[in-house]
């Protein structure tokens, strides 16, 4: 049964994350939708302080655990990149996200999430994110999430013999605190 609002927590990426990490980013069901990184960006993002490399981490309900439970494995459901956390204009990006165990709420938590780090526990002034033009249902959750289409950035990515299009989205604090 898909949890619909789940315990999700960030935690920083290691580099006993990166093979899971970079796993995801290359899977099939995503690596059509998001930039692909070598294994040494995804480290030096990690130990760049203007990113936020995060894990998204699943906390399981405690009433629904069941004595077999395997507590030590790690319950790891996608990755967070942050980027502008030292901005000087207070713009902070939403560089790349991606849930592995889709359609469970999870990636709605995440948004929530970013938010709450830009808006809560930053200065951020402006957060932002690009999604490709052929990715309407990660859109479509921004645009619930209170993100608003700036404009399209048409055919700047080369994907071989084509060029693809990216929508830019942003949600400001103004419009942040009014949902609050
Ligand atoms: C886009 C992505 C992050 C969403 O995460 P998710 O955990 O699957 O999404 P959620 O379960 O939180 O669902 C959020 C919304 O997505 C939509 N959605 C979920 N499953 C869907 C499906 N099978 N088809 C279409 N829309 C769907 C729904 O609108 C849902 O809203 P709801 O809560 O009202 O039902 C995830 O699917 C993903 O990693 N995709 C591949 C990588 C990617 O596209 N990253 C974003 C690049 S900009």
């Amino acid at each position: 049964m898909p949890q619909r609002s789940p315990n999700l927590i960030l935690r920083p990426t290691t580099e006993a994350d990166l093979e899971f990490v970079i796993a995801a980013e290359r899977h099939p069901d995503n690596r059509s939708f998001i930039g692909q990184w070598s294994q040494q960006e995804h480290v030096n993002a990690c130990a760049d302080p203007d990113h936020r490399h995060s894990i998204l981490h699943a906390v399981p309900d405690q009433s629904s655990l069941q004595p077999t439970d395997n507590f030590a494995e790690p319950l790891r459901v996608g990755y967070l990149i942050l980027q502008g956390m030292n901005d000087p204009h207070l713009n902070l990006q939403i560089r790349r996200i991606v849930v592995t165990e889709k359609g469970q709420g999870y990636g709605r938590k995440a948004l929530q999430l970013a938010k709450q780090i830009a808006f809560e526990q930053c200065s951020i002034h402006r957060l932002w994110l690009d999604v490709k033009t052929h990715n309407p249902r990660a859109r479509a959750l921004y645009e619930s999430e209170g993100f608003v289409y700036e404009g399209t950035l048409r055919e700047c990515i080369k994907v071989g013999d084509r060029f693809e299009s990216l929508a830019v989205l942003s949600i400001l604090r103004e419009e942040y605190s009014a949902t609050r």
